[in-house]
């Protein structure tokens, strides 16, 4: 069987729910070595419980991407990885006038300073080993302006800003490092957001989340996980540096 991640030893982070879990379960079914990396043990066990009941292969450990340290010991422990993918994020509501500090460090703290930490502790051991693949997520918030996001906006901006410096970086290295920018994906993430901001009028924001995607609907972890796959794949052996809309048309189809 063509099994395009054979082996390779995969860290994914954020990896206990939505997005980062389709990762997780897709890259084993690929053959690949999967470590499931996530605050959320009880996610990250059933990910890791699903993947094994597959034949795949996984491990869950539990890892705060916010704390060096942890980060850093960790990464150690395991040793180089093959492919890393920086999944793990939250979201933020509000514009400039009413995000204020505390939540600027809340969001850059996971988003940015957690993305970080996770490619400071990985870099050095995917060097050793000869190189590796490094897929960040951004969103389609690292390109265009969507409303009522400006934490979550700065971070993701970040997101694809460190991806163009890492695959600069690391070019002699053989490390390719590339970003997702995701549309409305029907998650955790998007549902704890209408549970929080539209509880009585959830079924029509659903719906309004949804339309905005040119293509008419909301896209599927699994549809992201099958990009993340390719990415990650010796199949995009020329590909680094580049911030993949998988979007149903919403950046371009205005
Ligand atoms: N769902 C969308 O519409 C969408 C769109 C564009 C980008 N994204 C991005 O995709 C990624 C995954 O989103 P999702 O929708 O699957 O969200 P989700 O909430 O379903 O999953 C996020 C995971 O990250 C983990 N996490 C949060 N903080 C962490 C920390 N400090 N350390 C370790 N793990 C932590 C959570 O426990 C959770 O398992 C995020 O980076 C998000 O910004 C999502």
């Amino acid at each position: 069987m063509d099994l395009v991640l054979s082996d390779k030893k995969t860290f994914v982070t954020g990896a206990s729910s939505g997005i980062g879990q389709a990762i997780a379960m897709k890259f084993a079914t690929e053959g690949a070595e999967v470590f499931i990396l996530d605050l959320n043990e009880e996610g990250g066990t059933k990910t890791e419980n699903a993947i094994l009941e597959a034949g795949g292969s996984a491990c869950f450990h539990k890892l705060d991407v916010t704390n060096p340290e942890q980060v850093q010991d960790l990464f150690s422990q395991l040793g180089p990885a093959n492919i890393l993918v920086n999944n793990a994020g939250i979201s933020s509501i509000g514009n400039v006038e009413n995000t204020f500090p505390e939540e600027m460090d809340r969001i850059y703290s996971v988003n940015v300073k957690g993305v970080y930490n996770c490619l400071h502790a990985a870099i050095p051991g995917m060097k050793e080993n000869g190189g590796g693949a490094i897929l960040n997520m951004a969103s389609i918030v690292s390109k265009v302006g969507i409303s009522e996001r400006f934490a979550y906006s700065m971070s993701k901006g970040a997101v694809f800003a460190m991806t163009l410096s890492v695959a600069k970086d690391y070019l002699d290295s053989n490390i390719r490092c590339n970003c997702l920018c995701p549309g409305r994906i029907h998650t955790a993430f998007v549902d704890d957001y209408l549970e929080k901001n539209y509880l009585d009028n959830r079924d029509e924001m659903f719906d309004k989340l949804s339309k905005f995607q040119p293509i008419g609907r909301m896209g599927k972890p699994v549809e992201v996980a099958a990009l993340a796959v390719f990415l990650c794949s010796d199949k995009a052996s020329f590909i680094t540096a580049s911030a993949y809309d998988i979007d149903g048309g919403a950046t371009l189809l205005r």
